[in-house]
């Protein structure tokens, strides 16, 4: 497996590049399964999960096509094409690997009338449930089973009629499944309550560039009229909020200066805040975000929250940028229920982290020190390379494989505004 070795102490200084959102590109991708025309989707992100969702979408008949990449993207175009399906089953052994996959369930639902899909269960940071999925395609006239590790939904009549739904807490993948559901309905959906984030927002204008019918995006209630069919359409990505927010926190604890180009400061105001709460210069420019600090961080006190609130995506980066600042910093996580497994590997490193239930205590301590470490989750792995990048001597982040599903180039981006990081292949 390979490893990350980082020489810490260089200030990170120049011109981030972004890349497309991860967690946009995984609920683009399935809407290319609700047409039989092309879905191109441009600045899609070289990452292990995109690869993995395009593997999925062959299985299931889609066909995928790399087109290179234009000069403005920093990622690639990919034309996904649905002319027919041959197979409705998102199988266990393609599910357990990729979580996201789920997502097909909605779309297969709509354009086929059923869908058969492993249930995902759970992963390091908590047990994942898909309860709210099944409920709100309930409510829009499916009929669900669960057989064998296995959701099969079917509408009645090949159709769903439509229907309205309230969601008890908001939930990003349930909102994307019930919305590509919606789309092809007979009626009239109603989602209230349901996510807000912008990953959503680009899901909603992806469809509505296909055809689809929806009011109230960006807002709590989507209002989703079905159509007869969707045409074929090219969307542009987002940009990844939450890489730029995690490179952000990189530049702060390096006391550096760096621009996040492409970044949209509209999409990413809590994280924003958050960093100049922590003292660190935070301004628009042209070509995205420039983030500069020339001290060390101020406490901060932080708790999760679905958008436009504080991500829990960005809590465990925020967390190493804290554990170099000066003061205690709160941190409490409210969306999932073991989401601080980065806390013992960022103690081998001399942090002073306490944590109690939900919530975390951070210490800022006067220096780090290098050590092995092991990835356990995407964004735990991320917080590692970020306390590394500071810490004095070298940093061995194990297990980077969870880097390589949410963040593109890694080492490539470091190293081109001054980081002393290579990846050492195990072959
Ligand atoms: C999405 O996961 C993201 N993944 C996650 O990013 C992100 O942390 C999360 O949203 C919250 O923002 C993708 O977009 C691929 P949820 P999702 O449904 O959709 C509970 C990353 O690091 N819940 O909003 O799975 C759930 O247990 C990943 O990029 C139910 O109870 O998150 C959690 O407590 C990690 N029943 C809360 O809702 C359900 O049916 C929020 O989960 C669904 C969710």
């Amino acid at each position: 497996m390979d490893q990350i070795v980082i020489r810490g102490g260089q200030r990170l200084k120049g011109r981030i590049p972004i890349s497309g959102a991860k967690n946009a590109a995984l609920t683009l991708l399935p809407c290319a399964l609700l047409t039989d025309e092309p879905l191109t989707l441009r600045n899609l992100p070289r990452l292990a999960d995109v690869d993995g969702f395009g593997h999925l979408l062959n299985q299931l008949g889609c066909s995928t096509t790399i087109e290179g990449s234009r000069p403005e993207d920093f990622g690639r175009v990919m034309t996904a094409r649905a002319t027919t399906l041959t197979s409705t089953v998102a199988p266990y052994d393609i599910v357990r690997k990729m979580r996201a996959s789920i997502l097909v369930l909605g779309p297969l639902l709509a354009r086929a009338g059923e869908a058969t899909v492993s249930l995902p269960g759970g992963c390091a940071i908590g047990n994942r449930p898909i309860d709210l999925h099944l409920k709100a395609l309930e409510a829009f006239g499916a009929e669900i089973e669960l057989a064998s590790g296995y959701v099969k939904a079917v509408a009645p009549g090949g159709r769903l009629a439509g229907g309205k739904f309230t969601f008890p807490v908001v939930s990003v993948g349930a909102t994307e499944n019930a919305a590509m559901a919606a789309v092809l309905a007979k009626g009239t959906c109603v989602l209230e309550n349901a996510a807000r984030e912008p990953e959503i927002v680009d899901l909603c204008n992806c469809l509505v560039a296909m055809g689809a019918h929806i009011e109230g995006i960006g807002t709590e209630t989507l209002t989703i009229e079905g159509v007869d069919r969707l045409h074929g359409a090219t969307y542009r990505v987002m940009a990844d909020r939450i890489e730029a927010g995690s490179y952000a926190c990189a530049a702060v604890i390096t006391e550096g200066d760096v621009e996040l180009v492409g970044a949209k400061a509209s999409e990413m105001e809590a994280t924003l805040a958050a960093l100049r709460a922590a003292g660190a210069t935070v301004e628009d420019t042209k070509g995205g975000i420039r983030v500069a600090m020339a001290d060390r961080a101020q406490p901060v006190t932080l708790s999760t929250a679905p958008y436009p609130g504080f991500a829990t995506d960005m809590q465990a980066q925020f967390m190493a940028m804290a554990t170099l600042g000066t003061g205690a910093s709160l941190f409490t996580e409210t969306i999932f229920e073991n989401r601080y497994m980065h806390v013992p590997e960022l103690a081998r490193m001399g942090c002073d982290i306490q944590v109690k239930g939900r919530t975390a205590v951070v210490r800022g301590v006067d220096k780090l020190i290098g050590a092995p470490v092991m990835a356990t989750d995407l964004r735990a792995s991320m917080s590692l390379i970020i306390a590394g990048l500071a810490a004095q001597g070298t940093t061995e982040v194990n297990r980077v494989y969870h880097l390589d599903r949410g963040y593109e180039r890694l080492e490539e981006k470091l190293q081109a505004v001054g980081a002393d990081i290579e990846r050492i292949s195990a072959g």
